[in-house]
């Protein structure tokens, strides 16, 4: 068990003027921020970071989606950071999110849900990685 997770806010989130609304839900429910930046992905880049979604159906929308706007990707600190922070962004699907969570109040859609969250302590490692230099983070 990893203390630390890695997330993103989608461009639809960033877009609909979510982003304070969605870190302060993140902050009150006990995750700290140990590295953050505001960025917007290319398609090369979005499509690097999905990789292994690349040969799902969805794979060409979920590119062009995050490549579309502005995101907001963090590293994020809490005692079993991984498991607590799926459980505060909720289903993949907003449909069947819990009431309540980050996807539930503020996603639309499977493709648009608003925040990225990582699956695994290994994949929070990786995708960390992915935008922060040791630099960046503390
Ligand atoms: P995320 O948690 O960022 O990881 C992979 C993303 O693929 C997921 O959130 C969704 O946004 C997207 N995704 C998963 N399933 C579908 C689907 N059926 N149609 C479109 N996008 C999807």
């Amino acid at each position: 068990m990893s203390n630390r997770t890695f997330t993103m806010i989608k461009p639809d989130a960033t877009s609909k003027g979510y982003t304070g609304a969605i870190l302060d839900q993140i902050i009150k429910a006990g995750f700290q921020v140990k590295a953050m930046k505001w960025i917007k992905l290319s398609e090369e880049q979005a499509g690097l970071f999905y990789d292994i979604h690349r040969e799902r159906p969805f794979f060409g929308e979920l590119v062009s989606f995050m490549s579309s706007g502005p995101i907001v990707a963090a590293i994020l600190e809490k005692e079993n950071a991984v498991a607590d922070f799926r459980k505060l962004i909720g289903a993949t699907n907003p449909a069947q999110a819990e009431e309540g969570t980050i996807r539930k109040k503020f996603a639309a859609s499977i493709g648009e849900n608003a925040v990225h969250g990582s699956d695994s302590d290994e994949n929070a490692i990786i995708e960390g990685d992915f935008f922060f230099s040791k630099l960046e983070r503390f």
